[in-house]
């Protein structure tokens, strides 16, 4: 957490949020923090918000890997802890983990335009819990850059069009996450497509690094401000203790 804390230091970044994963498995495999660990991550996120006072301001966050099965025990995980803000993402179509590489390779026969559906479906469930402000990574499913064929796509941008208004309906802000600059996609998360569409429909965004490593901390938030202006934001969401703040785009930049 320090060498992250100092790589946004360095980078002259004002704050850092961390949103470490939370996943829930029928096969008990541990993708990401357990449950169990939650109290220490964020006891040592508490620390070092303190050990940085009036250098950087620390947030903690949390981004939850949607499991229709596990949304009890995420809400009560969510309550017990004072979060500054909580993500929450689709990782999983099913038992295809759409994030892995190695999904990707071993399921290179099957067919694309099911599971694009199959996740769209779990997108547009997730927004019927009420546990989280940010939706992570809209499109994140296009990361191997595979695509729908074209007689699928006209569906599935029909379902895109009733999920942002549905996330217009739940004020919920979406998040322009940068790591798709370095996946074989190599465009960011929504597309310019989609974040207009959530623009357009009054919702709210903010940026993100989806940082693995200290060094990617901030990484092309240059190019994603940009894409933002240019579909017509003019500022960025940012929280502390889930309410949402503003940040004009236009210091953002002078910064
Ligand atoms: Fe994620």
């Amino acid at each position: 957490m320090a060498a992250y804390i100092r790589s946004a230091i360095d980078k002259g970044l004002k704050e850092i949020c961390f949103l470490d994963h939370l996943t829930f498995t029928k096969q008990g495999r541990s993708l990401s923090m357990t449950p169990g660990e939650v109290p220490m991550y964020v006891y040592r996120v508490q620390h070092y918000k303190r050990k940085f006072k009036g250098i950087i301001q620390i947030k903690t966050g949390l981004e939850v890997d949607f499991n229709p099965e596990y949304t009890k025990i995420v809400e009560q995980i969510i309550n017990q802890y004072a979060f500054d803000v909580v993500g929450s993402s689709v990782h999983f179509a099913g038992d295809w983990n759409i994030v892995s590489r190695q999904a990707d390779r071993e399921n290179k026969k099957l067919e694309f335009d099911r599971i694009y559906a199959l996740y769209l479906d779990y997108l547009e469930k997730m927004l019927d819990y009420h546990y989280f402000d940010i939706v992570c990574h809209l499109d994140i499913i296009k990361k191997f850059n595979r695509r729908a064929t074209l007689e699928c796509e006209e569906k599935l941008a029909d379902k895109f069009d009733k999920i942002i208004s549905k996330i217009s309906y739940h004020d919920l802000t979406v998040e322009i996450n940068t790591s798709g600059f370095d996946h074989p996609v190599k465009e960011v998360y929504p597309s310019e497509r989609l974040l207009k569409k959530c623009l357009e429909k009054g919702v709210c965004v903010t940026i993100g690094s989806d940082a693995h490593h200290p060094k990617s901390v901030g990484q092309h938030f240059d190019k994603a401000t940009k894409i933002a202006y240019s579909a017509g934001c003019r500022a960025l969401a940012a929280f502390t203790e889930r309410n949402r703040y503003e940040i004009p785009l236009e210091s953002y930049h002078a910064q």
